[in-house]
């Protein structure tokens, strides 16, 4: 039995274009093992290949991952340090790769705030790779959504954007997702509840899969589990099942 058919039932009738993943969980998952948090973090850094590959199997278009969050920065310095040096380490180690592999890479949030040598990196990765077009990476590192939206109604007014001319779909073109359509799917390992300050904007009519799996454990099985799911949801949108919406 190969791989494929190990997970082949139920089949997949729809597939999501945009899956969102805050992973989360890295922490427990070296504390589980009596290893520093650290190495969850490598840990959930070597998972997220995984991942990839397995959009790029079951022909998911875009993903967005969450990987550094705005409040992130009010932990310890030697955690947010060491987060620091495991994205410099992913870009230098695995850029070539996704690059042949046709992935195309994007930063949302700000980087202003990284050191200037990761900045540089992040910049020249985005640059390299923006022809691609086999899966959409974003990578939400620095990212909170309400500074997301304090950013974007400052440029509208700096804009002198008039009130009637704001609508969904202006304020949409001005958050660092501009041209992105909306998630459809929403994962977050490791069983919170909560929305943490992702994609508040865009998350409007996503649905979501929260799984107790820890992002390092969550693995190809985990990730085509939470695409049956979602094969199963109607989506409504607000609308009746009759009315031809789903
Ligand atoms: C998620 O794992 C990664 C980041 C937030 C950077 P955590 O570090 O939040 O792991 P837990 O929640 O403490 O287990
Ligand atoms: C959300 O996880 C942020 C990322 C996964 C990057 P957190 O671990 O920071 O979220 P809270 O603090 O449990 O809400
Ligand atoms: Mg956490």
């Amino acid at each position: 039995m190969n791989e494929s058919e190990a997970i082949a039932s139920p089949p997949l009738t729809k597939i999501p274009v945009h899956v969102a993943i805050i992973m989360d969980g890295n922490g427990r998952w070296a504390a589980a093992r009596g290893l520093p948090r650290l190495a969850g973090h490598r840990a959930g850094t070597e998972n997220l290949r995984t991942i990839i590959r397995a959009c790029v199997e079951f022909n998911v278009k875009i993903l967005t991952i969450y990987a550094f969050s705005t409040e992130n920065w009010g932990r310890p310095a030697e955690e947010v340090e060491g987060l620091m040096m495991i994205l410099e380490d992913v870009i230098d180690r695995e850029l070539g790769e996704l690059h042949q592999e046709g992935v195309q890479l994007h930063h949302i949030g700000h980087l202003d705030r990284l050191p200037e040598r990761l900045q540089e990196k992040v910049k020249r990765a985005v640059e390299l790779t923006k022809d691609n077009h086999r899966l959409i990476l974003n990578i939400a590192w620095n990212y909170g959504g309400r500074d997301e939206i304090v950013c974007a109604i400052r440029s509208i007014v700096k804009d002198g954007i008039p009130p009637e001319e704001i609508n969904d779909e202006l304020v949409s073109r001005y958050l660092f997702t501009a041209g992105i359509p909306d998630p459809d799917l929403i994962i977050r390992t490791s069983g919170e509840m909560r929305i943490s300050n992702f994609l508040i904007w865009q998350s409007a009519y996503a649905e979501w899969y929260i799984t107790q799996t820890l992002w390092p454990d969550f693995n190809r099985e985990e990730f085509y589990k939470a695409l049956q799911e979602y094969s199963q949801r109607e989506r409504r949108f607000g609308k009746l099942s009759d009315q031809g919406c789903c």
